[in-house]
């Protein structure tokens, strides 16, 4: 029998990590943020002094990155960096690694690797694309690019004494521009993908939606 998956994929700042953290503890199910991965090597390669833009060596560094996802810490070499990789520099990074070929083979296998019963939900930019081509339900999350960086602002200045509202939209529309324009694996709603705005809605009811499709699905 083959393990259930969902997908949900979209653009940064969503919101999707949320609805899909949310319909996999609902579920039971296993969760994978694989922009962490992306956000992790970007990191990693940061502070071993590999550039971003050095595909080779940055891709040597995701295949054995030494990452652990364990109870809300993500660990990186022993340290919790679940913070750190949400810095909007870290983000920026991981925009332009995710752009490279060899990088993304080389998260690949481990991303399949989290398939696992009862089920995963994970999220991302290609998951339904590429990653689980045979996923059970494949969701398109997005919202508007103002309404993200309002999410994005609130959930920065929880957190630092400040943060700039023009400056994070400028980031996040740069941002969807550099993944929907890259060759390989581009942010996009597949034919096969539902699609979910959240613009106007809460996520209370946008995790309902998940569960009502997959419930149609199974
Ligand atoms: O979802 P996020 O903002 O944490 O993702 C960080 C970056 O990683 C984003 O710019 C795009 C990239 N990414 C990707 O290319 N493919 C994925 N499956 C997940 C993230």
């Amino acid at each position: 029998m083959t393990i259930a998956v969902i997908t949900i994929d979209g653009p940064s700042a969503s919101g999707k990590g949320t609805v899909a953290a949310l319909v996999a503890e609902k579920l039971g199910f296993a969760y994978l943020d694989s922009g962490a991965l992306y956000r992790l090597t970007a990191l990693h390669a940061r502070r071993h002094g590999v550039s971003w833009a050095d595909e080779a060596a940055v891709a040597t560094l995701a295949r054995t990155l030494p990452a652990v996802f364990c109870d809300g810490e993500i660990l990186l070499d022993g340290e919790n960096v679940a913070d750190a990789i949400r810095s909007e520099e870290v983000g920026m990074g991981a925009s332009v690694i995710a752009a490279l070929p060899q990088v993304r083979a080389a998260l690949l296998e481990r991303q399949r690797a989290y398939r696992v019963a009862p089920g995963l939900v994970t999220d991302g930019r290609d998951m339904g694309s590429v990653v689980f081509p045979d996923a059970t339900l494949k969701i398109f999350l997005t919202a508007s690019a103002d309404v993200r960086a309002g999410r994005r602002y609130k959930q920065l200045i929880s957190k630092e004494d400040s943060a700039n509202l023009p400056r994070i939209l400028q980031d996040i529309t740069e941002r969807d521009a550099r993944d929907a324009a890259r060759s390989v694996a581009p942010l996009r709603q597949e034919p096969d993908a539902r699609l979910l705005d959240t613009s106007e809605m809460s996520v209370d009811l946008a995790v309902a939606a998940v569960l009502g499709w997959y419930g149609q699905s199974v």
